[in-house]
């Protein structure tokens, strides 16, 4: 992928975007599949975008980011779900990013303490069979039993999120690029280093917990699965949040509340088709979500405390672009539009909807105290407008979205439960 920044005041050289969060408009974001079918059939996708640079100057530069055809010779194309952005990179300014170091105090006292004593966490053995025990092979036996009456799109559902959570690594990476707040060694003793680590460590159990559980019901195609993880690991993501702690915290914030909402839906159900001992694995994966979304929701609290304009502004930014959802590159080696199929069995079933989505924003808005705060610049102002109004503005497009949906039944098949066709509308 090529970037290029043109200044066209000066219609001089070529150089690498500054940054700012009057930049985030500059961003591009394009899949294959969003692409014009010209450029589609050329392999070739070309992403043009004219942004106003901050400052008294208002100049204007043009953004543009091409993305040329892999070398096939004569190979088949791979479809596997590609994104390209444009190279906004390190967008906290030098003022901001020492307001964000003085809170290494803040983080010890008031972040830290949201992390469980590994003593005193649940282990994912604590909810599986022995395998020490003599009846081992009689507690396997009656899990499969338990998971024989889970229907195809509950798995699917829950594959998916296990999935999800197995792609850890990429998470731990996205941390790790935030400005002021990567773990800069590997074992770095700043509060944020021992924050990302033992969150990464916390956050493990989860995968672990429910890939070893769909293993022993021999509901799934494991290896299927496997490959899926193996592909979403190596696609990585880009949340767009620009080595940006105030964009990133924002973005997690979401994301826990996101992994939360669907895991409570994922146990609720198991309750309801017959599988008690999966409803609590999954309430005991929610609560530890809710745990953490706790944690980064009192970040961003401090930062609307201390910059409220940079905190609003990060706010609306981040909401513009739209919380993309970690797993949406998965891949299994056949089906281009994987995601799109498992959010739709999401969807129809409520384990994650696009109602939830607007909730969220909602719940974020509330917990914030988004509408009550005051002393804003104009621009944050506009900013606060944006997000107080973008709840209700998505719940209405997610009614329109779902009263064309209800035209007609379409069913797709997983590769996960071996081909088998479940409905997605
Ligand atoms: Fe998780
Ligand atoms: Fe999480």
């Amino acid at each position: 992928m090529a970037a290029v920044v043109m200044d066209l005041s000066t219609a001089r050289g070529v150089r690498c975007t500054a940054s700012s969060h009057s930049l985030s408009s500059a961003r591009t974001c394009s899949t294959s599949s969003s692409l014009p079918s010209g450029f589609k059939s050329q392999m070739l996708s070309v992403n043009l975008n004219v942004v106003r640079r901050a400052g008294k100057t208002g100049r204007l530069e043009v953004v543009m980011t091409a993305t040329l055809p892999p070398k096939t010779q004569g190979s088949p194309v791979s479809k596997r779900p590609t994104e390209t952005h444009s190279k906004v990179m390190h967008s906290i300014s030098p003022e901001k990013l020492e307001m964000f170091k003085s809170l290494e105090g803040w983080a010890s006292k008031t972040l830290l303490p949201y992390l469980k004593p590994v003593e005193k966490c649940w282990q994912p053995q604590d909810f599986l069979p022995e395998p020490s025990s003599e009846d081992f092979l009689d507690q396997v036996k009656e899990l499969r039993e338990r998971a024989a009456c889970l229907p195809d799109d509950y798995l699917v559902c829950l594959v998916g999120d296990m999935i999800t959570e197995e792609a850890l690594p990429t998470y731990q990476t996205m941390l790790n690029t935030l400005d002021g707040s990567r773990d800069e060694t590997g074992a770095s003793p700043t509060p944020w280093g021992v924050w990302t680590r033992a969150w990464t460590a916390e956050e493990n159990r989860h995968g672990d917990l429910l890939n070893k559980y769909l293993y022993l019901t021999g509901r799934v195609d494991m290896k299927s699965v496997e490959k899926t993880i193996q592909y979403l690991i190596g696609s990585g993501m880009d949340p767009q949040t620009e080595n940006n702690p105030y964009l990133g915290f924002v973005y997690t914030s979401f994301q826990e509340r996101a992994t939360f909402i669907s895991h409570g839906n994922t146990a609720r159900h198991a309750k309801e088709h017959g599988d008690a001992k999966l409803a609590t694995i999954c309430g005991i994966i929610a609560a530890d979500e809710r745990r953490h979304e706790n944690a980064y929701t009192k970040i961003v609290e401090k930062l609307f405390e201390i910059d409220p304009d940079g905190a609003m502004l990060a706010f609306a930014d981040m909401m513009k672009k739209k919380i993309s959802m970690p797993a949406h590159l998965m891949y299994d080696g056949q089906n281009n539009h994987l995601f799109d199929d498992f959010s739709l069995v999401a969807q129809r079933t409520g384990v994650y909807t696009a109602r939830d989505y607007a909730d969220i924003m909602e719940h974020l808005v509330k917990r914030w105290n988004v509408p009550s705060i005051t002393g804003l610049s104009e621009k944050a102002l506009a900013a606060q407008q944006y997000v107080c109004g973008l709840p209700p503005r998505i719940r209405r497009l997610d009614e329109r979205a779902q009263a064309k949906v209800k035209k007609g039944p379409k069913r797709g098949s997983f590769s996960w439960i071996f081909n088998r066709e479940v409905a997605l509308l």
